[in-house]
């Protein structure tokens, strides 16, 4: 077992002029795939690195219970992969036994670790080449044979894959799960990339500005995003926003309105502005005009792959546009269509914090 816990952590690099990481709460609680999602500098790898013990900090980190503000980096438990892949101008079998080589192991059970990390990596047709002469996603699996040979509880992942090309990176995404799955470890992925967090972890964290905007499940982070930053980060195309206004117990759109759903009159019934957020894939879409259907216009169409096509749709004045994801096999660009927006699936968002209302 291995649980990491944040309680209010915060790093700043300028003696606190700014905050590359602001109060963070955030606990792991088992073993387990975590990714830490989010755009460039929006504090991903500084997490990264205050779990590893190489950052200043204020708050507290636990590991198991145990506060690690005196804990040196290598009494952790930790192993670290870079973006850039660290290894050593010697042979794949010498670069994978070197963690382990002060390690007081039988020189059998040192071999039989290098050969099983090498099986599962599926690096035994390279053991003897020189490891500085690899390509960039051969060298990077042999760092991850480094990382994962030392067989630390929590394994950091900075955005390992970013310089692999997408072929192989989709091989090595697959060994990367499979090695968590059989070693049982804490893994902590960084990336920017959202199918690579989807593809790779149980639960993401969705990360803007330092803090952490929403820590869950993919499923939830889909369905009910806690901001709407994370609803347009996380989707593609992201989730629709629309400005509107509370309207005579409507939702007011400007030229179209809609009703209050029922998990929102509460709020909306106090709060004359707020978003609204509905993804693209959650609208139906009909060439005739029916009941409780609104008007658009489809300006443009875009094969996403798949099969499934992007509407661009503007509304009658043109004062809302919106994304429609689907099949849509009768809808022409340039014609008239009619929009229903399902009332479950509509998420209200407050105007000024971008914050989930519910
Ligand atoms: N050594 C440093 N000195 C000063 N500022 C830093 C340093 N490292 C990072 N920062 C700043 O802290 C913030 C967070 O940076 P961080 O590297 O953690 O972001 P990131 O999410 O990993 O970004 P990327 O996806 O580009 O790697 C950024 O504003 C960055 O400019
Ligand atoms: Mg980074």
């Amino acid at each position: 077992m291995a649980r990491v816990e944040m309680k209010d952590v915060s790093c700043s690099y300028d003696g606190g002029m700014t905050y590359a990481l602001r109060n963070v709460d955030m606990t792991m609680e088992q073993e387990g795939r975590y990714s830490l999602l989010g755009p460039s500098g929006c504090g991903k790898t500084t997490l990264l690195k205050i779990i590893a013990g190489l950052l200043e900090y204020t708050g507290d980190v636990y590991f198991d219970g145990q506060n690690m503000r005196e804990v040196p980096i290598e009494d952790r438990s930790i192993a670290m992969v870079f973006q850039s892949p660290v290894v050593y101008p010697m042979s794949v079998y010498e670069n994978l036994l070197f963690p382990i080589r002060r390690e007081k192991l039988a020189s059998q059970e040192r071999e039989r670790r290098v050969r099983e990390i090498s099986s599962i990596l599926e690096l035994d047709p390279i053991l003897d080449a020189p490891a500085h002469k690899l390509g960039p996603a051969d060298r990077q699996t042999v760092a991850l044979g480094r990382a994962l040979i030392k067989e630390a509880k929590i394994i950091l992942l900075d955005e390992p894959l970013t310089s692999i090309e997408a072929e192989k990176r989709l091989v090595l995404r697959t060994k990367i799960k499979r090695i968590q799955e059989e070693q049982h470890k804490v893994f902590i992925y960084v990336t920017h990339d959202q199918s690579e967090a989807l593809t790779l972890s149980d639960r993401i964290a969705v990360m803007n500005e330092g803090r952490i905007l929403q820590f869950d499940t993919k499923e939830h982070i889909y369905e009910h995003p806690a901001y709407l930053f994370v609803g347009y980060f996380m989707g593609s195309p992201g989730m629709n926003m629309l400005e509107g206004k509370a309207k005579k117990g409507m939702m007011d759109f400007v030229d179209f309105t809609l009703p209050v759903p029922p998990d929102y009159e509460e709020y909306i019934g106090r709060h004359e502005e707020f978003e609204m957020g509905i993804r693209p894939e959650n609208f139906t879409v009909s060439t005739r005009k029916k009941r409780d259907f609104i008007p658009f216009y489809c300006m443009d169409i875009q094969e996403k792959g798949e099969g499934l096509r992007i509407l661009y749709l503007t509304s009658k004045e043109k004062r809302n546009e919106l994304k429609a994801v689907g099949t849509f096999p009768d809808i022409k660009s340039g014609s008239e269509v009619w929009v229903l927006f399902p009332a479950g699936k509509i998420r209200i968002y407050d105007k000024e914090s971008g914050k989930t209302v519910l």
